[in-house]
């Protein structure tokens, strides 16, 4: 478990998987996210329960919040490379009504700190589509920085989109 300001980062149960297939299936949640080909209830709870423990090269943890308990979206540290020091992270919160309220910045916050201290990154990365206005706002509030510009490379609504890719280096965190 790891604790931040608002949120605390925890393992996932596999009783848990109906609210990230509900999550996966709302469209305002995906909206700029990758959304692969879709899974059923019983193949999300499949996933969880087979999930390898959480390892160096793939920290999987849920976000909850610390005022009344509710799972809320998930963090990821992932694809970590131990001669480079640099993991790539996704983040996501799934309950809507908890959007607007700080939880993702601290979250955000909560996983770099994690990264840099516990797991001795030197660099977190992360990719955003350029449209994604709130994601990309918290990214630089925490102290990302564009690093590139990803072409084409989400389709959404018939069109394609553009992304970025940020980069946090070890002691860049603000706040
Ligand atoms: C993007 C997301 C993670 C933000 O989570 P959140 O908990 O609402 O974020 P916070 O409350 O911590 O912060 C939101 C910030 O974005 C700002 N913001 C909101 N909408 C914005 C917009 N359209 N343009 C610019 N900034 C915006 C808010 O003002 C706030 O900034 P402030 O604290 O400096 O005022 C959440 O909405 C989400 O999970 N969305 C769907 C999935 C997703 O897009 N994930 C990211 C994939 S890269």
């Amino acid at each position: 478990m790891v604790l931040g300001e608002l949120v605390k980062l925890r393992s996932l149960e596999p009783s848990e998987a109906e609210a990230l297939w509900r999550w996966n299936h709302d469209p305002d949640v995906m909206r700029w996210m990758h959304d692969g080909y879709g899974q059923s209830l019983a193949q999300v709870k499949k996933t969880l329960e087979e999930h390898p423990r959480n390892t160096y090269s793939d920290v999987l943890y849920g976000i909850e919040v610390l005022a009344d308990g509710q799972l809320i979206g998930l963090v990821r540290l992932r694809d970590t490379e131990p001669e480079l020091g640099i993991a790539e992270l996704d983040v996501y919160l799934g309950e809507k009504e908890y959007w607007g309220r700080g939880y993702a910045t601290d979250a955000m916050r909560t996983i770099c700190r994690y990264g840099f201290q516990k797991m001795r990154l030197h660099k977190i990365t992360l990719t955003v589509a350029t449209e994604n206005h709130a994601a990309h706002h918290i990214y630089r509030k925490v102290g990302f920085i564009e690093e590139g510009r990803l072409r084409e490379t989400l389709r959404r609504d018939g069109k394609w989109h553009d992304m970025f890719t940020m980069g946090l280096l070890e002691g860049e965190l603000r706040g």
